[in-house]
């Protein structure tokens, strides 16, 4: 497994302090939903890895949308968002939260013209962002500071970086040998330093799905019920699971990959059962939670003061 690569910003967002610490004041601040009520950190928070703690959380009026709120640790790194894929950046996906229904319900241009009103949004952006609209200012700084959520220092990362067998208990280190087995392959869909090759796969925790997943953008017949394999980076402190959160701990997710998921026709023939013993199944929990950052989760540079 490779090291973390430095973070690659596009060409119109060069990283600046100025830019970062501007999206860290817009992503805790309100302000950019409709009722002023809900903001990005509502349902991605720090403790949580920049996820939630619910199924599905709540956006403006109490409205629940359909799916999870996910991890947003080394979002950096991904080719494109969202579990069907369509979004291609940070930046534009920002429009996707701000302008659906059951999550912030604000049209860019609006979150704009409330930016402009205040004096203080005003200046930051006009430092940050000279000559450029404070809609563009908005998308890109959110990306910016997201773009600095880079977790690198969990037990399993320190395990790595100093070969120290020691620094993962036995129970830690025959979990981790499964993980990367031809037996369970799990690190053929979970693999690199995040955890996922980013690919879309039906994993098979249901018979039949009520979300189309990637087919939703595609349209395609094979990708019906095919969701962005997630990172496993702390998923430890990510309960409830999968697209829906339906599932709520590690052990529940262990025992559906252990019975080879439930049969749906469109399951990765990599997805068989296993016939894990109970032992195994805890190694691997166990495993799995060493991929914990506390320093992340602690980290005061990605809080307001
Ligand atoms: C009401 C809850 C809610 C709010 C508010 C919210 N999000 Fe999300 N976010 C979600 C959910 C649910 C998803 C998963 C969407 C999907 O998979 O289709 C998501 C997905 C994402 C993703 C894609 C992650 C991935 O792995 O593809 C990013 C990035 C993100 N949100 C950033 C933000 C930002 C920035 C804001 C504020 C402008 C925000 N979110 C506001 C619930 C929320
Ligand atoms: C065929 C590819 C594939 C294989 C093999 C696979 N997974 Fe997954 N995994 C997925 C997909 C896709 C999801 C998300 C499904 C969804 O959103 O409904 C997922 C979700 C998860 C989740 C929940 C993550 C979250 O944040 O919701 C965990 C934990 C997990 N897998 C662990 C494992 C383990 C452990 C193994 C091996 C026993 C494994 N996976 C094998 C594709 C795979």
């Amino acid at each position: 497994m490779e090291g973390f690569p430095s973070v690659v910003h596009p060409d119109n967002n060069e990283y600046s302090e100025e830019r970062t610490s501007l999206g860290k004041l817009l992503f805790y601040d309100p302000i950019l939903s409709s009722d002023s009520t809900i903001s990005c950190a509502s349902c991605h928070k720090q403790e949580f890895a920049f996820g939630d703690n619910v199924s599905v959380s709540k956006g403006v009026d109490g409205r629940l949308g359909a799916r999870n709120s996910p991890s947003l640790a080394n979002v950096a790194y991904h080719p494109y968002f969202t579990r069907e894929g369509g979004v291609p950046s940070l930046e534009h996906h920002v429009l996707v939260p701000l302008q659906e229904h059951a999550e912030m319900d604000l049209n860019i241009l609006i979150a704009a013209e409330r930016i402009g009103k205040s004096d203080r949004y005003m200046k930051l952006c006009e430092s940050a962002y000279p000559d450029k609209p404070y809609y563009f200012a908005i998308t890109s700084s959110l990306a910016q500071f997201q773009r600095s959520f880079i977790s690198s220092n969990s037990k399993f990362d320190d395990y790595l970086v100093n070969q120290d067998p020691k620094s993962l208990t036995q129970s830690e280190l025959n979990g981790m040998k499964l993980f990367f087995s031809n037996r369970t392959n799990c690190s053929s869909c979970h693999e690199g330093i995040n955890f996922t090759n980013y690919g879309f796969e039906n994993n098979g925790i249901y018979k039949t799905y009520l979300d189309p997943g990637r087919y939703r953008l595609t349209k395609e017949d094979a990708d019906r019920a095919k969701f962005k394999i997630p990172s496993l980076r702390n998923v430890g402190l990510t309960a409830p699971y999968m697209h829906d959160g339906s599932m709520s701990s590690l052990e529940e997710v262990i025992e559906m990959y252990s019975k080879g998921g439930r049969g749906s026709p469109y399951q990765s023939q990599l997805i068989k059962p296993l016939n894990l013993t109970d032992k195994e199944k805890k190694d691997l929990v166990e495993f799995l939670k060493t991929l914990t950052d506390t320093e992340f989760i602690q980290n005061k540079e990605f809080q307001i003061p």
